[in-house]
């Protein structure tokens, strides 16, 4: 052992290279292939470095440098760094939707980490999906863990101005059919708005998530808001590699970081910023995966009291570099003060009332005081009723103040094929005070829940200036997007919920403030549409999506797989020869 203590108990990596026999050969010899001498077979920690690098997510494309200044830091502290690929998930490029697979990387990332001789690991994740796939993962097997991210891309610049990651597309878009934007214009955007590597430079999910990372204490500080090209990002990249040694060292394990108290700080901090829906369905799957309770209902009565502080995209103004050069996560610790579990451990060795102690605010504009935030209502409305017996949510900063009280008429779209063939048909009978219903894009229905529940509005309505309407589904949106939208209905149409049985014409009543969804049709006539459903689409029967149809929970719990919740830990009895 190089360094000048040793583990607080036996290392794991021991158990496949300490060994004089047959099979420590075989373990030893194979590895010594890539040219590591002799001596890094002391019984030093041996450090998985879990990578998400892909081409094909452009957003995780400087994690292979990343991965290079990790390892840096590991043999730095007498560790022997050993990276290792898992499967990526672009969100921009994989069809019908990259949450198909964020439990898929999951599997991968637990077996990888449990079946390889490893002490401690970092996970190297980014675009939207991989981070909690890799959380959830690691969580399972419950090494000592930290994370390094992307970092978002430097601000989008279009003509003069600053524009956001997805939050313009859906501007621009809707502009462009609204016959306010030529495609010209459109098509000349695109360059401009993603400049670098790294992640959606908006408070989308890939940021929210990034964000609830450093909240949670599974990161160092400002791991959420470096810009991916900044030196600095590879100086922390360098410090995490030092530090994951120490961790193995003193036998500090996930669970001890992410504890009831660690997901409490997320949901004040996710409030705080605006984070994403997504990140919703995230921490529920991860709570799940650690044994600790947590409910939806958790969401809107921690955050209750929470203001919106972080006046980013897409519920505000700035981006995420803006958010940096302001003070980042650890300002916005700082501003919640007591609000937090200041006791709570983080992978730094400190507190994170520490952390929030050292944070400073650099722009009132960017990350507002208490007495002055960009809105008085942030953070996740839970909705219960007759249409989501389990639950709905709702991003009421993302919303429109004038529609979160709202009765209107159902228009109904029973799949999203549907939807795209008649929204813009001259006929269809719907006006601005209509309510947009979409069927069929559940975890089930879909399969993998996608991200359209931000349904465009009707040409026709836009073109009046239209700029929102109140939409339901049992789909995500994107973390970039915005309007008053109620996603995550449980149970999805597919899987039985009443949302199946609405009908165009129907009356619904929304009551934000009250949290409240229901369907103003009697509880005869809701019985009578159940008993006359017919059979849902055929699942699919083989393959991976058989199995996601098969084993995926509903929304409100996390829709992770129902043989996936909880963990296994790291314990490998047999040997492989
Ligand atoms: Fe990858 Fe937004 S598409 S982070």
């Amino acid at each position: 052992m190089p360094a000048d203590r040793g583990p607080k108990r036996p290392l794991r990596s021991a158990q496949t290279y300490g060994k004089a026999d047959r099979d420590g050969f075989i373990h030893r010899s194979w590895m010594k292939s890539q040219g590591l001498p002799d001596d890094v077979f002391d019984g030093r920690p041996v450090i998985g470095i879990c990578n998400t690098w892909s081409e094909l997510t452009p957003c995780n494309a400087g994690l292979r440098d990343l991965a290079e200044h990790v390892k840096r830091g590991v043999w730095e502290a007498g560790g022997l760094p050993l990276e290792f690929p898992v499967t990526s998930l672009g969100e921009t490029q994989m069809r019908p939707t990259a949450m198909l697979f964020r439990n898929l990387v999951s599997m991968d990332v637990e077996e990888s980490i449990r079946g390889n001789p490893i002490d401690g690991v970092v996970l190297l994740g980014g675009c939207d999906k991989t981070t909690p796939a890799q959380l959830m993962g690691a969580a399972s097997v419950d090494l000592p863990t930290m994370v390094v991210s992307s970092g978002p891309m430097l601000n989008g610049k279009f003509r003069g101005r600053d524009i956001g990651s997805g939050t313009d597309v859906w501007k621009f878009s809707e502009a462009v059919r609204a016959g306010e934007m030529s495609l010209k214009d459109f098509m000349s955007a695109e360059t401009g708005m993603s400049r670098s590597a790294g992640v959606c430079m908006t408070m989308g999910t890939a940021s929210s998530m990034a964000s609830l990372v450093e909240a949670l204490g599974m990161s160092l500080p400002a791991n959420a808001s470096l810009p991916a090209v900044d030196a600095r990002r590879r100086t922390l990249a360098h410090e995490t590699g030092r530090r994951i040694v120490a961790l193995v060292r003193d036998d500090v394990r996930m669970s001890q970081i992410v504890t009831r108290a660690a997901f409490e700080n997320a949901i004040r901090v996710h409030a705080a910023i605006g984070g994403s829906t997504n990140a919703v369905i995230h921490l529920l799957a991860l709570a799940g995966r650690l044994g600790v309770p947590l409910s939806l209902a958790d969401f809107d009565h921690l955050s209750r009291d929470v203001p919106l502080l972080v006046d980013l995209q897409p519920s505000g103004r700035y981006l995420m570099e803006d958010f940096h050069y302001a003070g980042g996560v650890p300002a916005v610790l700082k501003r919640l003060g007591e609000r937090l579990h200041r006791d709570a451990l983080t992978v730094s060795g400190r507190t994170l009332g520490a952390v929030a102690d050292e944070g400073e605010v650099y722009n009132d504009e960017v990350i507002r005081p208490w007495d002055r935030p960009v809105s008085p209502s942030s953070g996740t409305w839970v909705l219960s009723g007759n249409l989501c017996p389990q639950g709905a949510i709702l991003k009421p900063n993302a919303a429109s103040p004038d529609l979160l009280q709202h009765r209107g008429r159902a228009v109904v779209f029973e799949t999203i094929e549907d939807f795209k063939a008649r929204i813009d048909a001259a006929e269809l009978e719907v006006d601005e005070t209509s309510i947009l219903v979409l069927k069929g894009c559940g975890p089930r229905g879909y399969p993998g829940m996608p991200e359209v529940g931000n349904m465009p509005l009707p040409a026709k309505l836009l073109a009046r200036g239209v700029k929102d309407m109140v939409r339901i589904s049992d789909a995500r949106m994107s973390g970039t997007a915005f309007g008053t939208v109620i996603l995550h209905v449980a149970p999805e149409a597919e899987a039985g919920g009443p949302l199946a049985i609405v009908q165009t014409g129907d009356e619904i009543e929304f009551d934000g403030p009250g949290r409240t969804l229901n369907l103003l049709v009697s509880d005869a006539e809701i019985a009578r549409r159940q008993a006359l459903r017919g059979p849902g689409e055929a699942a699919p029967a083989r393959g991976y999506a058989g199995l996601y149809v098969r084993h995926v929970l509903q929304a409100d719990a996390g829709c992770d797989f129902d043989f996936l919740v909880g963990g296994s830990g790291d314990v490998v009895r047999r040997e492989s020869h």
